[in-house]
């Protein structure tokens, strides 16, 4: 029996003590993640007491069950008042322990559970384990200690570094920057610690808290210049986020104040950002992209398929992008092309890509080698008959992908999954072409498909659900953040994105210049403004000079060859390095469309650019929820910030919809329906949730409670 056994009689706790010899082990047992709640909490504090008062132990390890450490503070508790010890002032007392603490780190220490191992008198850690403070990326600082005794022991460069990337370090980096006193062995943990633990004791040395240790503050107090170099060199992370800042501020602090006074400044920045914008986005969003993957009507125990072998039906740039998505996770891939020409051209580009990666140091040359190898290539569709999934991957047409999928009706083995990677058309239709449409799904990668985390993951009418399952986990293999959505004209993303397209369109007629458009939504925080992506893109995608009618600013750019980046101009013009100015040109076209169509041109605010640009996307975005082409509003917001680069600040457009109030957007649209017709005309989900008072969050969580 255990010492915690012996005190509560048998009953599991959250944290158990066990002695072995002289030493104390402390397990902390709290599934899936050791997160430190409540009652976590409470436990750690009780046995921590417990071990200082049994006179048979002199020393303590403390460690984490299941299959990591600790992943810090539970998030869940932030929006609410939590019971118990706070974190801080348990981890406080931990530091404050009579008798030495060692800390015994496997998988993962992240956050609050490092911050509970930087308080800990040794740390040790497996060879694999990672530790690291992202509470950055949740929009906050450390707000355990975590700014003040990083830099104790590490440095404050390595510390400011770590703090505002939100990065993990590997345990040997670990060590040799001074986090770590020791790597055990991978499988020997505690062992090692509690060995440890008894040649501290053997020892006898006093104990070395971390809050005592300065001489790395001082040997880096002169270097002027480190905090604004973290800044520069992390630049891109600061654009728009308040916690990268803060978090500077924090290990600056660190160096400049008294410990107990860092501490203090510590835990006001964390209590400021914890109740700001920001952090409830990114805390809204971290819920999120978890909650996606559970899809109401498809059990947890849904069977999957086993998928051995992929093919892909063209290696253009989307096919190839796909392939690697693959080839990176060990999966086997056959890619089929019609004409040689484009094949060579597809696999050299891959073999490109790798090499570039390669060179920047990001892939291991052997890696090359070992990806490429399994890629099979051929011209011949028969050879498409050996897969367990085919993704259909070429241009946007329709009669163009169903006459590939009545081929791949009659090539693929029975219980492949036939994938087309649609952006637009109807996956049912598709579908319909085949004798098995219970197999076919949409898979739509965004591009470049090797990098874009998303991937909409298209359920038609038929699609059996193990197809469903299997294309969410397959997801997850390869590193995407799978949504499902329903078959409809642009699924999600695009389905929004046509709404902000279709207004910015018509600002720009009606006074706005494009860089006033652009330069608003990208201070919103998108990475980038409507006419800058069409630029880049490139205008003529989907126009021909046959079909056009030289009627709108598109047609006429593009007649005139202003087809984007690729010809020098575009709504801008470019210089060598694909640098933009603004074009008179394309300012003189866009002034005759809108005379031509008897539009006066006029001032337009920055505010009226915003509110038409989004707006209509949240009313879009309850229209989808309200025709149940997603499950969730948060899904929607997962869409857009993984697929278009939606400010996580903002925590996506549904969230974004909330804060801004559903009333004022209401209220909004309907002046606008006034002045500009019948594309601003609130959807009756978004006017009903305005009327009651709620919120799209309130809308998930009654529609999840209805669901059971
Ligand atoms: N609090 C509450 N729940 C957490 C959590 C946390 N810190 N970390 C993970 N979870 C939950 C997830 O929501 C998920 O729940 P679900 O199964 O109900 O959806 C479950 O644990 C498993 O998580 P993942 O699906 O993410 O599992 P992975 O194996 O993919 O990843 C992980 C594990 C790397 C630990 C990842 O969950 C993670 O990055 N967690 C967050 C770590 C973090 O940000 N820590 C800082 C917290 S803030 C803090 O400590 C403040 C302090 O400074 C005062």
């Amino acid at each position: 029996m255990t010492v915690t056994d012996q005190a509560t009689g048998g009953a599991t706790q959250p944290a158990e003590l066990r002695r072995q010899g002289r030493v104390g082990v402390i397990t902390l047992n709290a599934a899936p993640v050791n997160a430190l709640g409540a009652r976590l909490r409470a436990a750690i504090r009780a046995r921590i007491e417990e071990a200082e008062a049994d006179p048979e132990i002199g020393a303590v390890v403390l460690t984490g069950a299941g299959r990591l450490f600790s992943a810090g503070a539970d998030i869940a508790e932030f929006d609410g008042a939590a019971d118990g010890p706070d974190l801080g002032e348990l981890i406080d007392r931990v530091e404050d322990t009579e008798k030495p603490v060692v800390a015994a780190i496997h998988g993962q220490a992240l956050g609050g559970g490092l911050e509970l191992a930087l308080a800990c008198h040794h740390r040790l850690a497996t060879p694999s384990a990672k530790l690291g403070l992202p509470e950055v990326k949740l929009g906050l600082v450390p707000g355990a200690g975590g700014t003040q005794r990083l830099p104790r022991l590490v440095g404050p460069r390595i510390a400011a570094e770590m703090i505002v990337t939100g990065k993990t370090v590997g345990a040997k980096a670990a060590q040799a920057a001074g986090l770590l006193d020791a790597v055990t062995a991978e499988d020997g943990l505690i062992a090692d610690a509690v060995t440890f633990a008894e040649a501290l004791l053997a020892e006898g040395k006093p104990i070395r808290r971390t809050r005592e240790r300065d001489e790395r503050l001082l040997e880096a107090r002169d270097e002027s210049g480190l905090f604004d170099a973290v800044r520069a060199d992390n630049a891109k992370l600061f654009r728009g986020f308040e916690a990268p800042q803060a978090c500077l501020d924090c290990v600056r602090a660190a160096t400049d104040l008294p410990f107990a006074e860092g501490l203090a400044f510590e835990r006001d920045t964390f209590r400021r950002l914890m109740r700001g914008a920001q952090s409830i986005a990114q805390r809204h969003v971290f819920f999120a992209e978890r909650e996606v993957a559970r899809i109401p009507d498809l059990p947890a125990d849904t069977p999957t398929r086993p998928i051995h072998r992929v093919g892909i039906v063209g290696a253009g740039l989307m096919g190839g992008g796909i392939a690697m998505n693959f080839l990176n996770a060990g999966i086997p891939v056959t890619i089929v092309e019609a004409a040689p020409e484009a094949l060579e051209r597809g696999l050299g580009l891959i073999r490109k890509n790798y090499e570039a990666s390669a060179k920047k140091g990001r892939l291991r040359p052997e890696d090359v080698t070992t990806r490429m190898a399994l890629l099979t290539d051929s011209l011949d569709f028969e050879a498409l008959a050996a897969c367990d999934l085919v993704i259909e991957a070429v241009y946007e047409n329709r009669d163009l992908k169903r006459s590939i999928f009545e081929r791949l009706d009659r090539i693929a083995k029975p219980g492949a999954i036939l994938a087309t990677n649609t952006s637009f058309l109807d996956v049912d239709a598709i579908a319909a072409v085949t004798s098995r449409p219970q197999d076919v799904i949409g898979l739509h990668f965004f591009s470049p498909a090797n990098v874009m985390r998303l991937l909409e993951v298209v359920r038609a009418e038929k699609t059996a659900p193990d197809v469903v399952a299997t294309a969410m986990r397959l997801a997850r293999t390869i590193g995407k953040i799978a949504v499902q959505v329903g078959v409809c004209f642009g699924f999600v993303g695009n389905r929004l994105l046509d709404q902000r397209q279709r207004e910015a369109d018509r600002l720009i007629l009606d006074g706005a210049l494009p860089r006033d458009v652009d330069r608003v939504l990208q201070g919103f925080g998108l990475p980038i403004g409507p006419f800058a992506m069409m630029d880049l893109v490139g205008l003529d995608l989907g126009w021909s000079r046959e079909a056009s009618k030289g009627e709108s600013v598109r047609d006429i750019l593009c007649e005139r060859d202003r087809r984007g980046q690729k010809t020098g101009a575009g709504f801008y013009d470019y210089d060598e390095s694909r640098r933009a100015t603004p074009s008179e040109e394309a300012e003189a076209i866009i002034r005759e469309v809108a005379q031509r169509r008897g539009i006066t041109q006029r001032t337009v605010s920055d505010q009226e650019i915003l509110e038409r640009c989004l707006y209509p996307m949240v009313n879009e975005g309850a229209k989808i929820l309200a025709e149940g082409k997603a499950w969730r509003a948060s899904d929607i917001d997962v869409v857009w910030i993984n697929g278009f680069g939606w400010p996580v600040y903002t925590g996506g457009p549904m969230h974004w919809g909330d804060a801004v109030g559903l009333p004022t957007i209401v209220e909004s649209l309907r002046r606008l329906e006034a002045e500009h017709g019948p594309d601003f005309k609130p959807t009756p989900l978004l006017e009903r949730l305005a009327a009651e008072g709620k919120s799209f969050s309130e809308f998930d969580r009654e529609r999840s409670a209805k669901r059971g």
